[in-house]
């Protein structure tokens, strides 16, 4: 069996991707993931936030700075901290594996990151993911002007670097289809959908906010699938499908919807890297019981746009699904 593939431009033995995590935060986690199998790494991120903030503590730290330019010296001391070490990560990556290296900036804003695009290209990435987040809550911020972000990133992200460059977006966006397939013709090479954003709980005992669960569970794989199976028949880029894989028959699931390659981040983190040996043999077998021979003899059969039934993969309201679906009685 097959299992290589282009993503990106880049070739890759075989279309499981370790996502940008904990996972991918050091030297020795990168060298277990390409030792484990992993076709590529996408490294942690470095966010903007974290550039930005590190950099206002050191200012606020100092109350003797309270000239302009020696705040500014300052805060370009803190942006080279957190800088230096996503730097630094991705040289030393490039050194101990041969997989492709992908870097990853988390990106609020059009502009203030550039000059990070463009050192992490320096430092030898072999491509560049942005994860764009905007926060849906602010109420100034309308719907288009929320779009035009990714837009402005992807446009100028393109311009300031050579390296392939793939955008991470979150699922909460209205009119979704036509987003992507207007991003995918930006220049990009590749999009990944979907980012898992992080959701707020409640303890009912102590009245306090809690932090729901960092990782992800196997059902939260549907939204994944319904949107690589229609945006794979109107995209011009890769796709790369995150949230929610958590085995293999969910990983060939979104190679039959399209999907270039599948990120795997919480299911390395319940079952360890080794769970990746057990998928591609399991992704072998398939292939060879159905009589496929490589990824393109069956990318994409299930896509939306190949499908005789393309509205089953929009329907969102229950309508007859509900019908034998009896109510348990209590007591
Ligand atoms: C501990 C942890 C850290 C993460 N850090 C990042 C990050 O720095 N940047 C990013 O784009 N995604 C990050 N993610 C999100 C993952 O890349 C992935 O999109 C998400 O977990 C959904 O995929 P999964 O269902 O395979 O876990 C993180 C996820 C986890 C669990």
């Amino acid at each position: 069996m097959d299992l290589a593939t282009r993503y990106l431009g880049l070739p890759l033995s075989n279309p499981f991707v370790i996502a940008s995590s904990g996972l991918t935060s050091s030297t020795e986690g990168i060298v277990r993931c390409a030792k484990a199998g992993a076709g590529a790494v996408i490294l942690k991120s470095l966010f903007e936030e974290q550039v930005l903030s590190e950099a206002d503590q050191l200012v606020a730290s100092d109350g003797h700075f309270v000239h302009p330019e020696a705040a500014d010296y300052l805060k370009r001391q803190g942006q080279e901290g957190a800088v230096e070490k996503a730097l630094e990560l991705i040289r030393e990556a490039k050194a101990a594996v041969s997989i492709p290296v992908i870097a990853s900036l988390h990106c609020t804003s059009a502009g203030a990151w550039l000059d990070f695009a463009r050192r992490m290209e320096k430092a030898g990435a072999d491509a560049l993911e942005l994860n764009v987040h905007v926060l849906t809550s602010d109420t100034r911020l309308t719907g288009e002007q929320m779009e035009k972000l990714h837009f402005d990133i992807a446009t100028e992200v393109r311009r300031a670097v050579r390296i392939p460059v793939a955008l991470k977006l979150g699922s909460q966006h209205s009119g979704l289809a036509n987003l992507l397939s207007r991003l995918s013709r930006t220049g990009i090479q590749g999009m990944t959908l979907f980012n898992r954003s992080f959701s707020p709980d409640f303890d009912i005992e102590k009245l306090e906010l809690t932090a729901g669960s960092r990782l992800s569970t196997a059902e939260e794989h549907g939204l994944t699938l319904r949107w690589i199976s229609i945006a794979s028949g109107l995209a011009g880029s890769d796709l790369a499908a995150s949230t929610g894989v958590h085995d293999s028959k969910t990983a060939i699931k979104m190679l039959l919807a399209g999907a270039t390659t599948v990120q795997l981040a919480s299911a390395l983190y319940l079952n360890g890297t080794g769970l990746l040996r057990v998928m591609l043999a399991d992704l072998e077998a398939w292939m060879e019981r159905h009589g496929f021979e490589r990824l393109s003899d069956f990318r994409g059969k299930l896509r939306q746009a190949a499908s005789s039934n393309p509205a089953a993969y929009e329907r969102v309201q229950f309508l007859r699904l509900s019908e034998g679906t009896q109510p348990k009685s209590i007591g």
